[in-house]
This record gives C-alpha cells, sequence and structure tokens, in this order.
C-alpha cells in the first residue's frame, strides 16, 4: 500500500471546504454586510476544524459523498470565524492583525465586526439544516446541538468570558486547562463529534476514544498557540506575536515555563495518538487523524 499523503489529501478537502465557504456567503447584501463576512472567513486560516470534521467522518465512513459532513465542516468555521472577529475586537483582545491582514473591526469599522460576527453564527447553524433532503433530520439534529452548545456560554463563549476575567490574575493549572477547554477545546472537540454525528451507526467504544482524542488535541492546540505567541514573529503568525505577556494573559508558558509547556503539548499529542489507537479503526483510516495530530504540535503558524 502507498503511504498516505496527508498535503494532497488536504489539498482536496481544503478546495472543497473554500468553495463551499464562498457560495455560503453572498457579498451582495444589505448594507454589504457579507463582504465584511467574507473578508473574515476566506483566503485564510488553517482550516483544521473542518479539516477534522472531514477527516473524522471519513475514518468512520464514506464522507466523500456526504453533504452533511461537508455543511459541518463550513458550519464549524464560521463560528470560529466569528469568534476571531470579536476575539479581535478593542473591547476583547484588541488586535490589529488576522490572518496576515488587518482586523475586520479596523477594516470596516467596530460595529459592522460585531455584526458580520453575529451573522457568521446564525449562518454555521443555516448551513447545518439544509431543506433539500440532503441530510438526514437526526444528524442535522445533533449536529445543532454539539455546535450550539460548544459555542456558548459551557464552551467556547465560556472560555473567552474567563479569559477576559483573569487578565493579569495567576490561574492554577486546574484553572487554566478549564479555560483551554472552553475557548479552545471545545469547538476541536465538537469537530470530532460533528464529524462522528454525520455517519450512522458507530460503535459506542470508538465514539468514547474519538472525543478523548478530540479532548486531548483541542488542549493541546491551545497550550501551542500560547508557546506560539512567545516562540513565532508576527509575520509567521498572521497575527500579532507576544501579545499574551504584554496583555499579562494567563497561559501555559507564563504558569510552566516555555520548555515545560512545550512538552505537555507533546504529552498531550502523544494522549491524543493513543486515544486513535483505542478507536479500533484500521491505521489506513486513521491516516489523516493522525496527520493533523502532528501537524498541530509541529505547525509554526
Ligand atoms: C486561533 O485559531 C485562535 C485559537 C483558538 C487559538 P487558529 O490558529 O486555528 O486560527 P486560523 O483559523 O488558522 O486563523
Ligand atoms: C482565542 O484565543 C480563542 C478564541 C475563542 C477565538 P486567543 O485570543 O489566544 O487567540 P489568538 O491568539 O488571538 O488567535
Ligand atoms: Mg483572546
Ligand atoms: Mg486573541
Ligand atoms: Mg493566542
Amino acid at each position: 500500500m502507498s503511504p498516505f499523503d496527508l498535503k494532497a489529501w488536504m489539498q482536496v478537502h481544503l478546495d472543497r471546504v473554500e468553495a463551499a465557504l464562498s457560495d455560503a456567503i453572498q457579498a451582495e447584501s444589505p448594507a454589504a454586510l457579507g463582504q465584511a463576512m467574507r473578508y473574515a472567513v476566506l483566503d485564510g486560516g488553517k482550516r483544521l476544524r473542518p479539516l477534522l470534521v472531514l477527516a473524522t467522518a471519513e475514518a468512520l465512513g464514506d464522507a466523500r459523498q456526504s453533504a452533511a459532513a461537508l455543511n459541518a465542516a463550513c458550519a464549524i468555521e464560521l463560528i470560529h470565524a466569528y469568534s476571531l472577529v470579536h476575539d479581535d475586537m478593542p473591547c476583547m483582545d484588541n488586535d490589529v492583525l488576522r490572518r496576515g491582514k488587518p482586523t475586520v473591526h479596523v477594516q470596516f469599522g467596530e460595529a459592522q465586526a460585531l455584526l458580520a460576527g453575529d451573522a457568521l453564527q446564525t449562518l454555521a447553524f443555516e448551513m447545518l439544516t439544509p431543506q433539500d433532503g440532503s441530510v438526514a433530520a437526526s444528524a442535522q439534529a445533533t449536529c445543532v446541538a454539539l455546535l450550539a452548545r460548544a459555542s456558548g456560554y459551557q464552551g467556547m463563549a465560556g472560555g473567552q468570558a474567563i479569559d477576559l476575567a483573569s487578565v493579569g490574575q495567576r490561574l492554577s493549572e486546574d484553572q487554566l486547562r478549564q479555560m483551554h477547554r472552553l475557548k479552545t477545546g471545545a469547538l476541536l472537540l465538537c469537530s470530532v463529534q460533528m464529524g462522528v454525528a454525520c455517519v450512522a451507526g458507530v460503535p459506542d467504544a470508538a465514539q468514547t476514544a474519538l472525543a478523548r482524542f478530540g479532548q486531548a488535541l483541542g488542549l493541546a492546540f491551545q497550550v501551542v498557540d500560547d508557546v506560539l505567541d512567545v516562540t513565532a514573529d508576527s509575520a509567521t503568525l498572521g497575527k500579532t506575536a507576544g501579545k499574551d505577556e504584554a496583555a499579562d494573559k494567563p497561559t501555559y508558558v507564563a504558569l510552566m515555563g516555555l520548555e515545560a509547556a512545550k512538552a505537555y503539548a507533546d504529552d498531550l499529542a502523544d494522549q491524543a495518538m493513543q486515544a486513535l489507537a483505542d478507536t479500533g479503526l484500521p491505521d489506513a483510516r486513521l491516516a489523516a487523524l493522525r496527520g493533523l495530530t502532528a501537524m498541530v504540535v509541529q505547525r509554526n503558524n
């Protein structure tokens, strides 16, 4: 058997996601709101969350044919993009650079950025509920419930609230882990869970192992984000480096130091790989998820 080509796999799926996202957001719109939305979503971003949805669904069934998986992949990216637009606003992290471009509020003004974020959020749920019969009602309902919960006060928004309330504070490791699990981990776990929900009849044992995978990977992702804020430069990151220390944010680097934070991210990636092995799925089916896991800890942006 030929070795798995992650780059080629990614390119096929990135192209599908990009085209579907572009179709979903019309530039022609009331007061050009769609233009701000397109600016926030298109031509940038690693698309890790959509790739996780698609890789999970593919590990379990035939996701290439699945409208459900592509819709879920787009929906999670829309929520993520909305979270970034709001995260960058002056009332939150006050950032001027995102994905190598001026942030949405710098480009379009604060009110338009706020509304673009709001509209991206609701568009995500519209994408999960196509009315053309292409996705079974039960899969639609499960994905809506998963995404709503992961985005809301018990997920990303709740984590963002903790983040803002924690500026200048020294959090314990438990508190920091909880904050990262919510603000970032929840959407990554949700990507995996929606991938599962798009395939009928996944055994309980595989679902449980995949949930452990999503949790470990989600936490690893934010630990690496904390590390890169210190080690990478703004041009490579496409966002302003060094912001966390400047804003006195609690991070894994602040808590345990740079080397220990890197080692912790590696440890979490190992846990994620182990969870994949515990799914009992054949190795060939897990190749994309393994490749994405390695990418999360080896990335430089
Ligand atoms: C950045 O996420 C915000 C965090 C949750 C840490 P990504 O690093 O996935 O950002 P993009 O989508 O690639 O721009
Ligand atoms: C943001 O975390 C997580 C979100 C929910 C958007 P950060 O504030 O660390 O993300 P970056 O570093 O600005 O991308
Ligand atoms: Mg933030
Ligand atoms: Mg930020
Ligand atoms: Mg960060």
